[in-house]
């Protein structure tokens, strides 16, 4: 079997992060996403992963490199344009042959891994088999309707759903959905949906098989799921202190300072992740916060929060919670008169102020 993570896409429900930066680089659990779906990949004994990359293919390969960190082989292939899941797909026609294989959505996170549903889908041997989760508000998904323990039909967030089983960012397929794919036509929003591509091996006699996963799974192309992640990941984290922390810090719980972290007269109360070669002086990090490499934090607190590498946050009066710094971006009391906000923020920016 092969393996397939998507690692294009426009994000645009992360602007300003996805104008410049890739969403599936985004560390939560001190990780970037899209780690957990290559680790999962390999650890369900697949080698031989393709991804696709759009517009942030640079910053994804030297990420991921050639897949030796992992144990595997990776294939970079190129989407010019997201032109959605089932043609990213027919853009991986010839890495993929006739290969059954797995797609991995690179933006989720999936509790315990694939192991179990890649081996359900070698020994069962159906055309596909799709990832699906019970979930509280089904419409906001593309939902699946099953009879006789297949999959009978699929609606993209329909108003009255027939299940509340939603698809979860993971499929396996044979070669025939790449038929599917050609047959299509783009939806209403210009892409070639998956679930259309599923729909049409159904209607064409193929059998796609449902796996109903028990445990959490997360699509992280929101803030408030990526926070969500970074929360329950990094409390798997074990307690690890590498970097500096002087005699008038405090370190407690499920903390991990990289080397070359500096932490000086702080609280630092995990679960949290201090990344390499990042300050911490004079503030106070709370549950639930990742703090990228190189990033300066000084006179401030956080909490449940999302750094990126190099940012600089600085004499902030009031307690910074619920949110996604990006790389180098900078927030800091300045001393010049008048007193007043100063802003240069980048399109589709979001500022909270008291
Ligand atoms: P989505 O999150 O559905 O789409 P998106 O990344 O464009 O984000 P938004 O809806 O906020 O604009 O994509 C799921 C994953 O698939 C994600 O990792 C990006 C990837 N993807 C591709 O690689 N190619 C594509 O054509 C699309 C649509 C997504």
């Amino acid at each position: 079997m092969k393996g397939l993570i998507l690692s294009g896409g426009r994000g645009t429900r992360l602007r300003p992060i996805t104008y410049t930066r890739a969403k599936q680089l985004i560390p939560v659990g001190n990780k970037p996403i899209l780690f957990y779906g290559i680790e999962a990949i390999v650890k369900a004994g697949i080698k031989d992963i393709g991804i696709i990359v759009g517009d942030t293919r640079d910053e994804v390969m030297a990420a991921a490199g050639d897949g030796k960190q992992f144990g595997c082989k990776i294939t970079y292939i190129h989407q010019p344009e997201p032109l959605g899941l089932a043609h990213a797909v027919l853009t991986a026609g010839k890495f993929l042959g006739k290969s059954r294989f797995v797609m991995y959505l690179g933006d989720n996170v999936i509790q315990n891994g694939i192991t179990d549903l890649v081996r359900d889908f070698e020994t069962k041997k159906p055309n596909a088999q799709i990832l699906l989760a019970h979930v509280p508000e089904p419409s906001q998904f593309g939902v699946a309707e099953l009879k006789g323990g297949k999959v009978a039909r699929l609606e993209e967030k329909p108003k009255k759903p027939r299940s509340d089983l939603a698809l979860v960012g993971v499929y396996m397929f044979d070669h025939n959905i790449l038929t599917a794919a050609k047959s299509i036509k783009p939806s209403g929003r210009g892409e070639l949906e998956i679930t259309d591509a599923i729909s049409w091996l159904i209607n064409n006699g193929l059998r796609v098989d449902p796996y109903i996963i028990q445990g959490w799974w997360k699509d992280t192309g929101k803030i408030e799921d990526l926070l969500w992640a970074n929360r329950i990941l990094l409390d798997e984290l074990e307690y690890s202190v590498k970097g500096r922390v002087d005699g008038k810090s405090l370190v407690e719980g499920k903390v991990v300072v990289e080397k070359g972290a500096v932490i000086k007269n702080s609280t630092v109360r995990g679960p949290a992740a201090i990344g390499a070669g990042a300050v911490i002086e004079d503030s106070y990090v709370g549950p639930f916060t990742s703090v990228g490499r190189g990033a300066q934090v000084r006179r401030c607190e956080l909490e449940h929060s999302i750094l990126l590498d190099e940012c600089e946050v600085c004499d902030v009066g009031a307690r910074i919670i619920d949110s996604l710094i990006g790389r180098k971006a900078r927030v800091a009391r300045g001393d010049l008169k008048p007193r007043a906000y100063r802003f240069m923020l980048g399109d589709q920016s979001e500022v909270g102020i008291l």
